[in-house]
């Protein structure tokens, strides 16, 4: 079976993730409500986010077989900054952020990781990830190196652990759909990085 799935690491490492078939899935809607709750339930039951994040693809696979009207709740990309973002659930003092994003050709964004966890699940077109891990030098702390790069396309849900560094780029004439789920950021622990000067910082 081709591989869906994938779980990108702090090293850099796009590794497969074991994925449900789509008529696994019940028959009924799969409500985002629910999802949001049972979302909520495996965050309060693990603490490691290798089991979070393991138990949280296939509920967003689930939810996206069964959610037709999600791949079209997104804007068009704002012709001035190349993006749009459509929350679809942010409430205070909730632990995740649901997101559907519009990038258009031509956007590359920073190279940056996430600080917290981080589900993004391919909707339309087509989307290049460039991957970096750390290596730092005595005299440049924040240096990267390449690690490689992979490009997603639609049906393919990939999960970030909280330091996996990435910078994504739309490849192709459309712009790409992505739905993306993530956790509580924790901004000492975010980063943009310049990999020419060697140099983070928070965002
Ligand atoms: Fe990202």
């Amino acid at each position: 079976m081709e591989t869906t799935d994938w779980l990108v690491t702090e090293a850099g490492d796009c590794l497969p993730c074991e994925a449900p078939e789509d008529d696994d899935f019940p028959a009924q809607p799969y409500r985002l409500y629910r999802f949001l709750t049972e979302v909520e339930d495996i965050l309060n039951e693990y603490q490691d986010d290798l089991a979070r994040l393991r138990a949280i693809r296939p509920r967003v696979r689930r939810l996206l077989v069964s959610s037709d009207w999600l791949q079209g709740e997104y804007r068009d990309p704002d012709p001035k900054t190349g993006w749009s973002v459509v929350m679809l659930y942010d409430e205070p003092d909730f632990p995740l952020t649901v997101q559907m994003v519009a990038w258009s050709p031509g956007c590359v964004s920073p190279i940056h990781n996430h600080g917290t966890w981080g589900v993004v699940a391919i909707v339309g077109g087509e989307e290049k990830n460039t991957l970096w891990r750390r290596s730092p030098t005595s005299q440049h702390p924040d240096r990267l190196e390449r690690a490689g790069d992979r490009t997603f396309v639609p049906g393919e849900i990939v999960s970030f652990l909280p330091d996996a560094i990435h910078c994504v780029e739309p490849l192709g004439d459309e712009p790409t759909i992505t739905f993306n789920l993530y956790g509580k950021t924790d901004f000492d622990r975010r980063f943009e990085f310049d990999a020419i000067a060697h140099t983070a910082r928070k965002f």
